[in-house]
């Protein structure tokens, strides 16, 4: 069954609007794994924009699902996480101006400071997913470079407008999948995703789980954050 990885960057967020401690991303975490998360993920950026090291360190102690880390393949990040140790490293591009990750990583561009990320990281036995583009190049670049998972990145299918466009982005997701699934890589898949374009994503067979953020946060703030896992967890499991 499709699994659910909540992203809590934006309960950071949130609490550095104001520079206190509500609300705490740590009782988020808890919440969301109450309510069926299977999966808690942060993203550490360089500028500490949401995530601080303290939230990352804290994350590591209290997750009892799964700890994704959300991270760039900066030499200070790779290190931090070979410290903290959590479940999976996702890495992605970062740029410094964009409101949030922007597209897949160029992982043929960079394969050999990706594949000795990949394998440092296997030393310290942390798995390793790459978010990339659905396009098969970067899903086959990914396994030479020597990752576990690719999480196709479904910002384009989210921002997609009319029935064909929709239809053909999907289609272009769909064909990742497979293409990623058929070379021996687990898939997962994010970005944009809501209550609305969820349920097409969790009908493709070998996705096996989902990285999902905003969305939920922004819901939590009308039902709450137990309501809003549980509602998305249910689109995600009626959607034959
Ligand atoms: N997956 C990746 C790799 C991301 O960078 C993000 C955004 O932090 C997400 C999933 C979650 O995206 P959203 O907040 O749009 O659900």
């Amino acid at each position: 069954m499709i699994t659910l990885n909540v992203n809590i960057d934006h309960i950071a967020t949130l609490r550095n609007s104001r520079g206190g401690s509500e609300p705490e991303p740590i009782i988020a975490a808890g919440i969301a794994e109450l309510a069926g998360a299977t999966g808690i993920v942060a993203h550490l950026r360089e500028d500490r924009r949401h995530m601080k090291d303290r939230d990352i360190r804290l994350l590591r102690e209290i997750i009892q699902t799964k700890f994704d880390l959300e991270m760039a393949a900066t030499d200070e990040i790779i290190q931090i996480a070979l410290e903290i140790k959590p479940d999976l490293v996702t890495i992605v591009p970062e740029k410094r101006q964009e409101l949030t990750t922007e597209g897949g990583l160029d992982v043929r561009a960079n394969n050999d400071s990706l594949s000795t990320l990949c394998k440092k990281m296997h030393d310290a036995g942390i798995e390793v997913s790459l978010f990339v583009d659905p396009d098969e190049m970067q899903i086959e670049e990914a396994k030479i470079v020597g990752a576990d998972m690719v999480e196709l990145h479904t910002g384009v299918y989210a921002n997609a407008r009319g029935e064909a466009q929709i239809k053909q982005e999907l289609k272009e997701i769909i064909a990742g999948v497979e293409f990623a699934h058929n070379i021996r890589l687990k898939v997962a898949a994010g970005h944009g995703l809501n209550y609305v374009n969820t349920q097409a994503i969790s009908r493709i067979p070998n996705i096996q789980e989902l990285s999902i953020g905003h969305s939920i946060i922004s819901r939590a703030a009308f039902v709450g954050l137990d309501n809003a896992v549980k509602e998305m967890l249910h689109i995600m499991h009626n959607c034959k």
